[in-house]
């Protein structure tokens, strides 16, 4: 294949280059993946309304995710085990997004520390994704490293309690290898079944008074990634936090959890005002980050599409892959009649039909 185009194409030549082991893991979700599929499938059920004879001679992607000026609505959403699709890993990566002008989360379930992190792509912008981990101690030493390496948020997920039941890793007896580093675990994880061992990374009693003990131990900013309701938005605003994500873990937890783009305007609707709304989930397309845009999204994360770019050609896969979205996101923009991602509205959407 010539220079891929999009996304999908980036995906294409990915599993010809993964052993099938790794690209499971990667693409794969739990269950049934009914979720995996809805998160793509849900943009389909929304159409974009163009609006003509609008002065789009200039159009910017630029915008602001708290207080942070981005080249556009799309952030690279932590992903673990990143060295398993590229030798470079997770270096890569937030190089790639940084000459993208855009965010790199960290996940815990790297192969570098943050402060590892931070000297390999000094000229970014980091956030650190954070599994809660029995052991206090560690993890709130694992936040201050990330405070003292210059992340300038902490994303904390809350949609693991234990791992999804993901059978494509089952079926490939996928494992982690036991020399892979993962630096900011409290124990060595390598050489196990997958699944269980994801399982001890994360302590399942946790609640929303974590989060306030949490809050006490950092100045950062916190974002919490892995809201569907209503609910739990109200309960995320009442703790203080400075913004929510909006997912599913793209479909790799609970399987029949509503897709993304289905559970956006609840959450919008709920805190929009008061806190910044992210949407990860499904995202393959510039047109996609445009409609959950309209629907009151800040802005999207993109998980799967950066290691796609990852796997092919490492940093510059990587940002190739951003740039694709940002020139689909630079036309829908101008198509629809929008010269900035914050012009577009909830009338820039409507149903089929
Ligand atoms: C291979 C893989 C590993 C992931 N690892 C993590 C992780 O370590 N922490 C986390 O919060 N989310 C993780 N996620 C979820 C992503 O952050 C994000 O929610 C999801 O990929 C978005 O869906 P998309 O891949 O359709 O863009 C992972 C997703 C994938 C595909």
């Amino acid at each position: 294949m010539s220079e891929p185009l999009n996304v999908a194409e980036y995906e294409r030549l990915a599993q010809e280059r993964l052993d099938p082991g790794a690209f499971g893991y990667f693409l794969g979700g739990a269950g049934d993946e009914w979720t995996l599929r809805e998160n793509v499938a849900a943009f389909n059920r929304w159409v974009l309304r163009p609006r003509m004879l609008v002065d789009v001679g200039t159009v910017t992607t630029r915008t602001t995710v708290l207080d942070a000026d981005l080249s556009m609505p799309v952030l690279v959403a932590p992903t673990a085990l990143q060295r398993l699709a590229h030798p470079d890993g997770e270096a890569a990566t937030a190089r790639g997004a940084a000459a993208a002008g855009t965010v790199f989360c960290l996940s815990t379930l790297a192969s570098l520390s943050p402060a590892e992190l931070a000297a390999a792509a000094p000229e970014g912008r980091h956030w650190f994704q954070l599994y809660c981990s029995r052991d206090r101690g560690f993890t709130s030493e694992l936040v201050a490293a990330a405070g003292e390496a210059g992340f300038s948020a902490i994303l904390l997920t809350v949609d693991l309690p234990v791992a999804g039941r993901r059978e494509r890793d089952l079926r490939a007896a996928f494992e982690i290898p036991d020399d892979l580093p993962l630096p900011n675990l409290s124990r060595h994880l390598g050489g196990g079944n997958f699944h269980d061992a994801l399982g001890d990374v994360v302590d399942p009693t946790i609640t929303w008074r974590d989060l306030e003990w949490l809050a006490s131990l950092t100045d950062l900013p916190i974002v919490v990634k892995g809201i569907l309701t209503s609910e739990d938005a109200r309960l995320a605003c009442q703790h203080g936090v400075a913004g929510v994500v909006v997912s599913n873990h793209g479909g790799r937890q609970l399987d029949g959890a509503a897709a993304s783009l289905d559970a956006l305007p609840e959450v919008v609707e709920t805190c929009a005002g008061e806190v910044t709304v992210l949407l990860d989930g499904g995202v393959r397309r510039g047109s996609d980050v445009v409609k959950a845009l309209a629907l009151g999204a800040r802005a999207v994360l993109v998980g799967r599409a950066p290691l796609w770019g990852l796997v092919v050609d490492g940093e510059d896969g990587v940002r190739r892959v951003l740039e694709l979205l940002r020139e689909e996101v630079a036309l829908g923009l101008t198509l629809l009649g929008c010269s900035s991602p914050e012009a577009v509205t909830p009338a820039h959407v409507g149903r089929p039909g």
